[in-house]
């Protein structure tokens, strides 16, 4: 069986599962080099992963190890001029979300993937390769809810996490940047069409500490869809009970809700508290499953010469549509958004 060889850039907190699921749970795929700036992450390479071949430079990386691809997990802002460089250099690219940080540098990725129709380029939206989101989406593209007209998309990550987004809360590019790329992306995915306007808001009654940072701790969002259809995305910081993802696609016909209560699994306790289900944990927690999945996509696209479903037209809309709501939700008025 042929074996894609794949060199990982960034070992933190999300490089890890990744870099995991390569190594070990993709058959046709091999874990061959490793790159990271911080040398703790390249100790991890070698001691868990068994990856010797390791580089503090990733350019030095892309002309040295011996792969056919590479997976970009680092900070968001490194993302655009890796891709470019290692599509030049003749390695198909998978890159975590979201494409960059800004307009001119997606158009930069953009321009070197149309350079290089020969290479795969995939974008990490994990979310539609969980297994609940692509059961929704097949029912929804079926006419089962008649004509998708509004989507609700809910992302509150727990409060337990709180101190990390606290630290981060200057350079994250604001709430809307930082946490509602995804549901951006769902509507757009759910609905086929883009949004040409929107209209946000933030409030923090918390943690004074993100309004300090130029931030807030929750932020809602309304969009209004070329096809006519609407969208609404809420987004937070502090669940108390734990990591809730919650998605709504209401239509004509039905309506139809992806994890409503976002269960940790199918157990219910009968105790002093009540009857409860425990709520999922985190973010690697909820989409263990679907970051496996997005891989294993991404290995058997480059294998076997396929098109792989998230593509890099899709990261720069999502980017220029969490630009448009940041830019609402700063200056308190409508904007228009064009794509
Ligand atoms: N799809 C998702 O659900 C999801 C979840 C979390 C993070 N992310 C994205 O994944 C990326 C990484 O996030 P994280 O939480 O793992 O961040 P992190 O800070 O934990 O890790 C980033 C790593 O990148 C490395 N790095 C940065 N610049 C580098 C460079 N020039 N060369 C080599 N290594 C470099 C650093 O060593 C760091 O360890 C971000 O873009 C983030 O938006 C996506």
């Amino acid at each position: 069986m042929k074996k894609l060889k794949i060199g990982i850039v960034g070992l933190g907190r999300l490089g890890k599962v990744h870099a995991k699921n390569i190594a070990y749970k993709i058959p046709n795929a091999e874990l061959t080099a490793a790159c990271s700036i911080v040398e703790a992450e390249l100790e991890f390479a070698k001691s868990e992963l068994g990856v010797t071949d390791v580089y503090t430079d990733y350019k030095e990386m892309l002309a040295k190890a011996d792969i056919d691809a590479v997976c970009i997990v680092t900070t968001s802002s490194e993302h655009c001029w890796q891709i470019e460089a290692a599509l030049d250099a003749g390695k198909h690219v998978f890159s975590e979300k979201p494409l960059g940080v800004d307009v001119a540098q997606c158009k930069q990725a953009e321009a070197a993937v149309e350079r290089h129709p020969e290479l795969t380029f995939m974008l990490g939206f994990m979310r539609r390769y969980d297994k609940s989101y692509l059961y929704a989406k097949n029912l929804v593209d079926k006419g089962a809810i008649g004509t998708p007209y509004l989507v609700k998309a809910t992302g509150i990550d727990p409060e337990a996490a709180v101190q990390g987004a606290i630290r981060f809360a200057k350079n994250s590019g604001g709430i809307f940047l930082d946490m509602a790329i995804h549901d951006i992306d769902l509507c757009r995915w759910f609905l086929n069409s883009d949004a040409t306007e929107v209209y946000a808001l933030g409030s923090t009654f918390k943690h004074p500490e993100f309004k300090e940072a130029g931030d807030d701790e929750t932020g809602v969002a309304v969009y209004k869809f070329a096809n006519g259809a609407m969208a609404m995305v809420h987004v937070g910081r502090t669940a108390p009970y734990g990591y809730h993802v919650e998605t709504e696609v209401v239509g004509t016909e039905g309506t139809i809700r992806i994890s409503a209560v976002p269960e940790k699994n199918l157990a219910t306790v009968y105790g002093p508290a009540g009857v409860c289900t425990e709520c999922v944990g985190s973010f690697p927690e909820r989409f263990e499953e679907a970051y496996l999945t997005e891989m294993e996509e991404f290995v058997d696209c480059v294998l076997n010469k396929k098109t792989p479903g998230v593509n890099v037209y899709d990261g720069t809309k999502s980017t220029a549509i969490g630009y448009a709501t940041t830019e609402a939700w700063k200056t308190g008025k409508p904007v228009k958004i064009n794509l």
